[in-house]
């Protein structure tokens, strides 16, 4: 039997698909990238915009044809789309098999169910479910860069988003687990590992002998493993981003100087309609403390455009965070409203779609301004680079990043993927830093 995954969505769906593999493969799967001979394909879904959804639609549209090449082909949905729209998917004639994030474990069962003729779904989500027994299947191309989904679901219910109805409350992973598996990936070969949560700070787990780790001490255990693995890590929440983090990250030279700490936007009274448990002054105040510990330390961010009620006055607001701050690099939506959050049935998404695109071209206008300052600033510097692939271009190039977790492309010569490198800046667009390296 094949099985070919497709992944939409953030890194914890594609460190995800990399369970589903393994869990697969242990019951006799074999993994195909050719979708036309697969006897089952899963789409692993995101939900956090309408337009992710759309996305997979669409998908199932094209599947219908293929359904047709092959009948005996079967369609499983499985990530966040699943567990948000459940039954409505079984209903889908194309789709064969519903599961969402926490029935994983499942999914050999649900495609034996098939068998019968019936159409198999698992939505249940699990209070302790972290997958830690299972080492995923790597399915990366380059073998460089590597997952690990240190915690799940998501406890803080910011009032725009979907994942906590999703994923479910939040759990952390035993970091024994955690700790194996990082030992796993470096015996493969990997040079980078990047602990997943929706917000890591809040990994906490409680030892037999009841010490605590918390997520510093569990970064500081993983980036003591080995000096020549870098770590990053992905998202920090700004209300809780504490100082013994920052500390933590200056301490070693492997956790990469580079934060992400989604702002969502720089007006106080809409962070509080976001139930974002932070103003803007705390904000910026953590942007101070990093900074001050840290100057090389980028940051970047996201940014909601045009959430419930938001004004001009709000939406400058926003601006000038953003200038303050002088952000490396910002992921930037529309608000979308999704059904069951506290936004859906207590405030009106009342922002007209023309106002809030035109906000979000300004929003992304400053920030191009931004991400090209950012880089200019390299310029005649020399950075440390860990190859990751070829440029896009030409295989003459390689392309690679930096601690800050800027792209940088130049000349093979004598190196290969996986290096390090140490990169002259010469040049810059406003995506990626251009330079020659140091032999
Ligand atoms: N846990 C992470 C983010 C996960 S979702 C965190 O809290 O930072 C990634 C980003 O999608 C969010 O930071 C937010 O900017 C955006 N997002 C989430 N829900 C959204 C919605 N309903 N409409 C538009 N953007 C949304
Ligand atoms: Fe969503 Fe907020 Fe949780 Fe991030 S922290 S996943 S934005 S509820
Ligand atoms: Fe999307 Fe689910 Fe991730 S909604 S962003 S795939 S947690």
């Amino acid at each position: 039997m094949k099985l070919y995954i497709e992944t939409y969505g953030c890194q914890m769906n594609v460190n995800d698909s990399e369970v589903v593999a393994a869990i697969m493969i242990k019951e006799g799967f074999q993994l195909t990238s050719d979708i036309e001979e697969a006897d089952l394909v899963l789409l692993n879904t995101c939900s956090i915009r309408e337009n992710a959804e759309d996305k997979i639609w669409n998908r199932l549209d094209y599947l219908k044809g293929l359904k047709k090449r092959n009948r005996n082909a079967k369609i499983g949905i499985i990530g966040c789309m699943a567990e948000r729209l459940k039954e409505r998917l079984i209903e889908e004639k194309v789709v064969d098999i519903v599961a969402g994030p926490d029935a994983y474990r499942s999914l050999p069962s649900l495609v034996k169910q098939l068998d019968t003729g019936i159409k198999a779904a698992n939505v249940l989500l699990s209070v302790e479910e972290t997958y830690a027994d299972i080492i995923p299947v790597r399915l990366d191309e380059n073998h460089v860069s590597a997952f690990i989904s240190i915690m799940r679901g998501c406890n803080n219910f910011c009032s725009y988003c979907v994942v906590p109805y999703t994923r479910g409350v939040e759990r952390s992973r035993n970091p024994e687990s955690i700790l194996n598996e990082a030992q796993d990936i470096i015996n493969k070969g990997y040079k980078e590992i990047t602990l997943l949560g929706q917000n890591v700070n809040s990994y906490n787990w409680t030892t037999d002998n009841d010490q605590i780790i918390n997520f510093p001490k569990l970064l500081e255990k993983i980036a003591l493993i080995n000096p020549n693995i870098r770590i990053r890590y992905t998202t920090s929440h700004p209300k809780d981003l504490s100082d013994e983090l920052i500390y933590t990250m200056a301490k070693h030279d492997n956790i990469c100087k580079h934060i992400h700490l989604p702002a969502q936007s720089g007006s106080s009274r809409i962070l509080k309609l976001m139930n974002r448990g932070y103003t803007r002054e705390w904000y910026l105040q953590r942007i101070r403390k990093i900074k001050e510990v840290m100057p090389e330390c980028s940051i970047s961010t996201d940014i909601i455009a045009g959430f419930c009620s938001e004004t001009e006055e709000d939406h400058h607001q926003t601006l000038s965070l953003m200038e303050e701050v002088e952000f490396d690099f910002a992921f930037m939506f529309k608000y979308s409203e999704r059904s069951e959050t506290y936004a859906q049935k207590h405030l009106k998404d009342d922002v007209p779609e023309e106002i809030k695109l035109k906000r979000l071209n300004e929003i992304i206008e400053l920030q191009n301004k931004l991400s090209k300052k950012s880089k200019i600033q390299d310029i005649n510097k020399t950075l440390e680079v860990l190859i990751e692939g070829y440029s896009k271009k030409s295989k003459k190039e390689l392309n690679g990043r930096t601690s800050q977790n800027k792209i940088v492309v130049f000349p093979q010569q004598n190196f290969k993927i996986g290096d390090y490198a140490l990169v002259k800046i010469k040049d810059c667009t406003s995506a990626t830093l251009i330079g020659e390296a140091l032999l």
